[in-house]
Order: structure tokens, then C-alpha cells, then sequence
């Protein structure tokens, strides 16, 4: 939920009229007045300024920045020094600088300012805004991986005027540092990958005191110094200009990847204008955008400034830690086509430049050389997907708002009734008694536990809303509380900061300040916050934080938080902190009763995966939204936080039949699953839909449940070395040229399972494009497809899904259907085989509790399944933990039920049995294999059938 708009119930109805007045017009455009665009923002405008004086000058032009070589000290994977900037009026400025090289083989750039560090500068407006650029981003964001590394080296063959560092495994990387003008290239194999500083656009904003001119005379430059003005709010800004820019060059780069959130192709485009460009830059401005629009390099929700680039076999990264607004803008620009130029690859560089409002520069270089090791690394620092419970991967059926408690019930029923399967109902907004957080309607919602008691019948779970604007009212003990404890936010003049959300005026926890994780924990403790029960998760929503009446819907920049820091300062890992309290609350809800919490954010920062799901905020229901959401949530995933969804039917208006059924085709592919509606919406819930298309969305939703295996699969993966749970072409296929651009087809896991959703109306095939020279089975009637490098078309009836699977792989799923995930606990299990060209298949499958943390202790199943020579086999993957032998136990009696190999050799057709051995057993059993020819384009399939071997035991079948 959420629309941007301070609306009353009278309000609210009376958008209501308007919208059924309006039904002819559709059409809804994001307003743009209400947000920047970088001529609107000082230092954007200022730094692409600086940008264009660059690019003018062309090679005489010079940055101003050096290192001092006098001051340059390396030890233990650390170089210290002292860049100095000279300014226009030749002033030199001291700019502590680090670079760190880390055991992980990325390392680390940190540029500060040293007048800012010893706080020997002057604020203006007696504003107790801290001295210091904010440092403290990585606190919230880096868990892990900032070891320095102990063999990093001088290299002794460097020419005066550079410092040059050996690094990385095997010392492959070199980082060459150039002292004046300072530059930092970074080298592979002695191949540059990334360089820094490259086009000189260096920048660092440094602290100056106010001179007053006479009127009229102040030069056009310091306009947006000192204060600016936007959209009636004007921002005081105490301590004048302060940011920071960089370039970074990839060369022989043709595709950067990544910096969500944005509605706009997985490639992203260049930002400096042209056919097919955008004019703006990307930028990166936690905001609640309402009825954003796509293809847009416009700010969203959340922000990851975290960059892949890509050409052929060779993938790196950067990282830009800066918690302040920031834009990047992307250049392409043909190499230097020198003919003797050793380098076979891209003949383009791809160019871009980051800047951010405040803060220091703090940039980690990654030189890959594949996607897997990119996310690994960046996994390492940010921390790798929560392992979320299995329930928070089915679907999900939320709008705003099921009405009354006895709506929920009904909506519960109906499911049954309608035998479509699902895990979890949400409660938007409306559940609150007048919008005050841990408080129920008396009247809508009179019996809360009843109705959890309900859905745990079924074991299903209830989501509720809980948003960090707490009401402003005396009588509410939460406002009260928040008061009496110091813990909101402040303004600019040091008092409670009030604005204006969905209960009215509002004040905003502020959960920088440590003492604000106690207190939100207890709200969440199940006497404080009574009718919860322990099946209720929590949704934070409006987290950027969303101010209705604030500038661009936000915070002022000049408010202040715990230690003094501006919003300015900390704006884009806001939304995290509340994250972050919250996820403490769902652990120490009660004692002894330790499950993953699971909650849902609408804002986020790098590290927002280790806690929660995202969701692509308030889409629409259109058809182009549909298609969007494809490359948002790929984009998503290679940025390190793949529990990502789009609102399944578009939030803002009513989808039609045929673009519902289409939407929870391609919405079974998002790894986060949910429905959603706006509240002039029509109700839509599947079973609500008139048949055809009831039973097609049914078996969508089914398709899913069978694949849950698979999925969680998947999860277990991100959990631990950071891969995407949907993977785009480009990460799955590294080498092949024609697919790095593709983002409307997508891989779940390493399964080989390649979805095609059809997003586009009256479309009854579809094309996929396939990489390599395997082949490739459709997944229902296994048509075969098979040749490299091209399109295939694809029938896609409205009730097919285009999925194909590769061979060479092992799939698991469940085939029994149940009302909910968790009744799926002891169902066997069908492997589902497909052969390479070698005659071979591998997968995996990764189950547990789905629940608790005991896989910490050992308590999962983790297996290999290898086919090879005529035999399949299951090896264990894991190791031995206190629970896990317990564990096992509980899954003995689950098994697999069926073996399904799709084009199996041509011989088994005169078979009629397998042998089953299972480990330590000295004689094998039999099962009955079944063999099924199949014509016209379609491969034949064989069955084992009833093999039943253990699920966590190790077996082999031997054909
Ligand atoms: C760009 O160049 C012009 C002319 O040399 C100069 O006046 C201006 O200050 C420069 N701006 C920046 C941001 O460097
Ligand atoms: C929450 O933030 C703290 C730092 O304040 C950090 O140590 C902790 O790891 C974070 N929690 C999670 C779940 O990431």
C-alpha cells in the first residue's frame, strides 16, 4: 500500500467519486513537479558542470587533486596518505585518503576531509548539525568480508610518481596509483578493468565559511550553496556545499548492471541524452514516487549503489558507500580503436559518474572476473540473503484493505473452497484503530486472535503494516512513549519533528539512536501489542520515510538524527535502520520462541537483504508495469537483494482478466509472491475471477507450490554466496554476446527451468532465446528446442506458461497440491531429469524446518543429485551439526515418489525395472520403470516409479 496523498475517510471518498468520474481516463503520469531533476539540485548541477568543463577541455584538462607522495605509507594491505586539492583562489586543502586492499580481493577507496574530522569548521544557524562527514553508513550497512589482506605488496617495478599494489589471489590484481594528478587504475591479469578518477572528476566539496556579498553581487555559482529552495520548502543547510563526485571508466565495458531502484531495462542506458538515452542521470533517493513511471531513471523507493559491468567473459563491480542523495550518470563512448591494441574484447568504454549531496568517498572496487564471484564478494561486505521461512516464498494475498476480521475468515474460506492454494493473508492500514500502529479497529477487527487462530488451522500466517510515523496524540501510550524517551527525529531547531502521514500529523521513531531498538522491540512483545500471536509478520511501509507535506515527500534534509547527523546525511539507509529494529523485535518477541522473522520493506539500502523482502512499491495495472517488473527484479538480484516482487494485478486500477491471469503467470517467477490491490480497486482475488481464467491463475499458483523445492533450493543458495534466486541471461551465460542485453526471460536457480512470461496483450507465442547448443524441453509437454545463439518461438496459449528446462539438469519439486505450504512438509518428493549432450544431470536440493535457526545447527538436508553412467545418485552436501541427526529423523519417512527422465536413451524402451541401492545395504531392490514414447517434435519420457528412497539418505538407481 501506500499513495502518497494526505487523505481523510471524507477525502477518500471523495476520490472515490472522482475516480469512478475519471474511469474513461486511465491514463496517470508520475508528477514531475514534484521532484527534482538534476538542474533542480545544486550539486547534481554542479558536478555534471564540472563534468562538461572536463569534457571541453578535453586532455588539457587537469584535476586539481594529488597525492602527496611525502605521505604516503603502506603496511599490512593498507595505503595512508594526504590527497591535496587545489582550489581556483590556490588553497590546499588536506584530504585524509585510504586504500584498503581485503582479504577478499576487492579493496576499498576512502576519501575524507581533514578540517571535517578535527571539527575545526564553523555551522551556520547555530545549527548542532555534527562537524563531521557522516562515516557511519558501513555500521548499518557492512557486516563481514573488510579483512585486509596480508600478502598484498609494493610492487618494487613501479615508475616515479606511482605507488602500484599487488593484490588478490595469486596476486593477479594490481591497483596502479598515479600521484599527480591522482588516478587509480585497477588490473587484472595486467589487464585494466576499472579506472578511478580517469576523467578527473574528482570532487570534494570543501567546508568554506559564508562570505557575505552586497546585494546583487553574489556570484550565479553560489546560488545553491548556502540554502535551496524547492517546492515552497527551503533547506537551511548549515554547513554550505559539501559533496562528493568521482568517475569510474570501465574499458572495453559495454553493459553496466544494477544501482536499483528503477523502473527501467536490466542494461542500463546512457543518461547524457541521445536517441534512446536518458537526459537525467540515474538517481538514488529513497522517495515515495506516486504512479511512478517507467523507462525512467527517476529516483523510487529504495537504493543500492552497487554497479556490475560486463562484456565478454569478464565481469567487475563498484560499490559507492554513501547513505546521502546521490546520481550517476553513464557515458558509452567507442575505445580507441588502436589496431595494435592487444585487447580482443568491447570496443567500448563505458563511463560513468557517481556524486552523492554529502558524506565521504567511499568506494569498493571488485575486479570479478565472473557475476558468481561478484556476488560473492559484495555478499561477503552487504551479507547474503536472510534464509527466509519457507511459508514467506509461497503466495501471498494482501490489498488495502480486507475490512473486517470476518473478511479475512471469509477470504480463507473461499481459497479452500476454490482449492487454490495460499500462505499468507496481509492487512493493510486499515486494521489500525485511527492509523495508531499495534492497535486494532474495535469495531472492523474485534477479535484479532480469532482470526489468526483461524488461519493457523492451516497454518497460515497474517501480515500487518506497521510504519515508522507514529500519530500525534496524547492518549496514544506508542506517542506518548516516543516522547517521553527522546527518540523521534528531530528539526532543524533541535525539536520533535512533526509531519504529516496517513494518521495526520505524525512524529517519526528515529531508530539511529540505539535506545530506539529496546523500546521497538517491546512494542512488538505479544502482551504490548495484544492480539498478536506468534503466526503475525510485519510489513514496514513508507520507510524513505514518505512525509506527505515534507519536500519531495520526504524528511527536510536538515532534520536531525541521533549523533547529531542531518537527514541529508543518512536519508537512503533510513529505511534499513527501522528494518533493522523491527527484525530485533520479531526475535525477542518472546523468550524461547525463536523463529526468522519476516518482514517486508517498501524502502531499502544495501543489506536490506539479510532482514527482509522488497516489493516494487505502487505499480499499475498495465501491461507495460507487468513487463517492468521483469527487469526491476533481476536488477534487483544481481544487486544482491533477490527477494524481490512486483504487486501482483498492478496496484493502481483494475487489471483485466487477461492481464490478471498473465500477471500470476509471470508472478510466479518473482521470488517474493504477492498480490496487492489499491482500495478503489475491484476485489480480485483468483477465485473471484469467472473460468476460464479462475482454473489458468489456479494452476499458476499451483506451478509455483510444485516448484517450491526448487525455490527454496534457490534461497538456500542466495543465503550462501549471494546468487541471484532469478538469474538474467547475462549472469547464467557470461560469454555470449547476444544475450547480455536480454531482461524479459529469466532462470530460477541453477535449475536450468528458463521462464518466458508473455507481458504483452493478444500474445499467443512467444520467442526464447537460447545460448547454447543443448536442448531444451518444454516443461509441460516436452517439445524439444534446441539451437545456439538464436530465438525460438514458443506457442503461449492463455493458459501456458512459456518454460523450457535444460538438459543437464535435476529438478526437485512436490507434486501433491495443499492448502497451504507448510501441510506440504511430508510430501514426497518427483526428480524430474533431463540429459546434456553428455548423457549426464546434476542438481541439488537444500530442505529444513522452513522455521526455526536450527540449520545453523545442522538441522537440514542438503543433497547432490548426480546422473551419470546409468546411475542416478544422491550424495549428502552438508555437515554434521547437534540437530542434525534429530532432524533426520522427523524427514525419514519422506521420500521420492517418482523419477521422471525426459529423452531418455533410446534402449529403455525394452527396460521394465531399475535397481535401487541404498547406502550400506548389501543387495538392491527393484522398481518398475515405465517408458512413454512421444512424436512430432515432442521426446519420449521414462518413469521410475514408487522408488522410495529416503529424501535424506544416500541411494543410487541404477538404470
Ligand atoms: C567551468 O569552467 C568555467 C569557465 O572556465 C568556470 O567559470 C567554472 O567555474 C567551471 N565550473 C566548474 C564546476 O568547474
Ligand atoms: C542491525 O544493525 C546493527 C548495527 O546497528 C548490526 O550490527 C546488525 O547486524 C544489524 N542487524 C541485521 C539483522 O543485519
Amino acid at each position: 500500500m501506500a499513495r502518497s496523498r494526505p487523505m481523510s475517510r471524507w477525502t477518500l471518498f471523495l476520490s472515490f467519486v472522482v475516480l469512478i468520474a475519471c474511469i474513461v481516463v486511465p491514463g496517470v503520469t508520475v508528477k514531475h513537479e514534484n521532484f527534482k531533476t538534476c538542474q533542480q539540485s545544486g550539486f547534481c548541477k554542479r558536478n555534471r558542470a564540472l563534468a562538461d568543463n572536463a569534457s571541453a577541455q578535453g586532455a588539457s584538462w587537469s584535476s586539481p587533486y594529488e597525492l602527496d607522495p611525502a605521505t604516503i605509507h603502506f603496511k599490512d594491505g593498507q595505503l595512508n596518505g594526504i590527497l591535496i586539492k587545489t582550489t581556483s583562489t590556490h588553497e590546499k586543502l588536506r584530504l585524509p585518503v585510504t586504500v584498503s586492499f581485503l582479504e577478499s580481493g576487492a579493496a576499498r577507496i576512502i576519501v575524507d576531509e581533514e578540517k571535517r574530522l578535527k571539527g575545526d569548521i564553523e555551522i551556520r544557524h547555530d545549527s548542532k548539525a555534527n562537524k563531521k562527514r557522516y562515516d557511519e553508513t558501513e555500521k548499518w550497512v557492512i557486516v563481514g568480508g573488510l579483512e585486509v589482506s596480508k600478502s598484498a605488496t609494493l610492487n618494487a617495478q613501479t615508475e616515479t610518481g606511482f605507488t602500484n599494489i599487488l593484490y588478490g589471489p595469486e596476486d593477479k590484481f594490481q591497483a596502479i596509483i598515479r600521484h599527480a594528478p591522482f588516478e587509480v587504475e585497477f588490473q587484472r591479469d595486467g589487464e585494466t578493468h576499472v579506472q578511478i578518477n580517469h576523467q578527473g572528476l574528482l570532487n570534494m566539496e570543501h567546508w568554506r565559511p559564508k562570505v557575505e556579498h552586497q546585494e546583487g553581487e553574489s556570484p550565479e555559482e553560489e546560488g545553491t550553496w548556502w540554502e535551496e529552495s524547492f517546492g515552497g520548502n527551503t533547506d537551511s543547510k548549515p554547513r554550505g556545499p559539501e559533496s562528493v563526485g568521482l568517475d569510474v571508466t570501465f574499458p572495453g565495458y559495454n553493459h553496466v548492471f544494477g544501482i536499483p531502484e528503477h523502473a527501467d531495462s536490466l542494461s542500463l542506458r546512457e543518461t547524457r541524452g541521445g536517441p534512446g538515452n536518458h537526459e537525467q542521470p540515474y538517481r538514488l533517493y529513497n522517495s515515495d514516487v506516486f504512479e511512478y513511471e517507467l523507462n525512467s531513471p527517476m529516483t523510487l523507493y529504495g537504493a543500492i549503489p552497487f554497479m556490475q559491468a560486463h562484456r565478454k567473459d569478464s565481469t567487475v563491480g563498484v560499490f559507492w558507500l554513501n547513505a546521502a542523495e546521490t546520481w550517476i550518470d553513464i557515458v558509452k563512448e567507442a575505445a580507441n580503436s588502436n589496431p595494435l591494441s592487444m585487447s580482443a574484447h568491447s570496443k567500448t568504454n563505458t563511463k560513468t559518474h557517481w556524486f552523492s549531496e554529502a558524506g565521504r568517498i567511499d568506494l569498493f572496487v571488485f575486479l570479478g572476473p565472473t557475476p558468481q564471484d561478484i556476488s560473492k564478494t559484495y555478499g561477503q561486505l552487504t551479507g547474503y540473503t536472510q534464509l527466509p521461512q519457507h511459508f514467506a516464498i509461497a503466495y501471498h494475498q494482501c490489498r488495502w484493505n480486507y475490512v473486517t476480521d470476518e473478511d479475512v475468515k471469509e477470504v480463507d474460506a473461499k481459497f479452500d473452497k476454490y482449492q487454490i492454494p495460499y500462505d499468507v493473508i496481509w492487512l493493510d492500514l486499515e486494521y489500525t484503530d485511527d492509523r495508531k500502529y499495534f492497535t486494532w479497529d474495535p469495531l472492523t477487527f474485534p477479535n484479532p486472535k480469532g482470526m489468526q487462530e483461524k488461519l493457523d488451522e492451516s497454518e497460515r500466517k497474517l501480515v500487518v503494516l506497521i510504519d515508522p510515523h507514529i500519530k500525534n496524540k496524547d492518549d496514544y501510550f506508542v506517542s506518548q512513549e516516543l516522547k517521553s524517551k527522546n527518540l523521534a527525529v528531530l528539526n532543524k531547531d533541535g525539536e520533535i519533528y512533526d509531519g504529516w502521514c496517513w494518521p495526520g500529523s505524525s512524529n517519526w521513531v528515529d531508530c539511529f539512536n540505539p535506545a530506539s531498538f529496546p523500546w521497538w522491540s517491546s512494542l512488538h512483545k505479544f502482551d504490548k501489542f495484544k492480539g498478536s500471536l506468534s503466526n503475525l509478520f510485519i510489513w514496514n511501509d513508507m520507510n524513505e520515510p514518505s512525509v506527505f507535506n515534507g519536500p519531495e515527500t520526504t524528511m527536510p534534509k536538515d532534520n536531525l538524527h541521533f549523533g547529531n547527523w542531518e537527514h541529508r546525511d543518512v536519508h537512503n539507509v533510513n529505511g534499513i535502520t527501522l528494518v533493522n529494529a523491527t527484525y530485533q523485535a520479531m526475535l525477542e518477541r518472546k523468550k524461547g520462541e525463536v523463529r526468522r522473522p519476516f518482514i517486508l520493506t517498501r524502502s531499502y539500502y544495501a543489506g536490506a537483504q539479510r532482514m527482509s523482502a522488497m516489493w516494487t512499491g505502487d505499480n499499475q495495472a498495465t501491461w507495460e508495469h507487468l513487463g517492468a517488473s521483469l527487469p526491476m527484479v533481476l536488477t534487483n538480484g544481481i544487486a544482491g537483494f533477490p527477494f524481490a516482487g512486483a504487486d501482483v494485478g498492478g496496484f493502481f486500477h483494475n487489471p483485466d482478466k487477461d492481464l490478471l491471469t498473465r500477471w500470476y503467470q509471470a508472478g510466479i517467477w518473482y521470488p517474493f509472491f504477492r498480490a496487492h490491490a489499491h482500495i478503489d480497486t475491484r476485489r480480485r482475488e483468483p477465485y473471484l475471477i469467472s473460468e476460464p481464467h479462475r482454473t489458468i491463475i489456479s494452476q499458476a499458483i499451483r506451478l509455483r507450490y510444485q516448484l517450491l523445492p526448487a525455490w527454496y533450493t534457490a534461497f538456500h543458495e542466495a543465503s550462501v554466496n549471494g546468487t541471484p534466486i532469478v538469474r538474467p541471461q547475462y549472469y547464467v551465460f557470461p560469454d555470449n554476446e547476444a544475450g547480455f542485453a536480454i531482461d524479459d526471460q529469466l532462470y530460477l536457480g541453477a535449475t536450468g527451468l528458463l521462464a518466458k512470461p508473455v507481458v504483452t496483450e493478444d500474445t499467443f507465442t512467444t520467442t526464447i532465446y537460447i545460448a547454447d547448443d543443448e536442448k531444451y524441453y518444454d516443461y509441460f509437454d516436452f517439445t524439444v528446442y534446441q539451437g545456439a545463439g538464436k530465438r525460438h518461438t514458443v506457442p503461449a496459449p492463455e493458459d501456458k506458461i512459456p518454460l523450457l528446462i535444460q538438459g543437464g539438469h535435476i529438478v526437485p519439486r512436490r507434486d501433491r497440491p495443499r492448502r497451504s505450504s507448510a501441510l506440504m512438509r511430508w510430501d514426497p518428493y518427483t526428480l524430474i531429469l533431463t540429459l546434456n549432450k553428455k548423457g549426464e544431470a546434476e542438481g541439488s536440493l537444500y530442505v529444513d524446518d522452513g522455521e526455526t535457526f536450527d540449520y545453523e545447527r545442522g538441522a537440514y538436508i542438503h543433497r547432490q543429485f548426480q546422473y551419470s553412467d546409468s546411475v542416478l545418485s544422491s550424495e549428502n552436501l552438508g555437515t554434521k551439526g547437534a540437530k542434525t541427526a534429530e532432524y533426520l529423523k522427523t524427514m525419514a519417512g519422506v521420500t521420492v515418489e517418482r523419477v521422471v527422465i525426459i529423452d531418455p536413451p533410446k534402449e529403455w524402451k525394452d527396460k521394465s525395472t531399475v535397481v535401487i541401492v541404498e547406502d550400506g545395504a548389501k543387495t538392491g531392490s527393484t522398481a518398475v520403470l515405465e517408458y512413454y514414447e512421444q512424436e512430432s517434435g515432442k521426446a519420449s519420457y521414462a518413469v521410475v516409479k514408487s522408488p522410495n528412497v529416503g529424501i535424506g539418505k544416500t541411494w543410487r538407481i541404477e538404470f
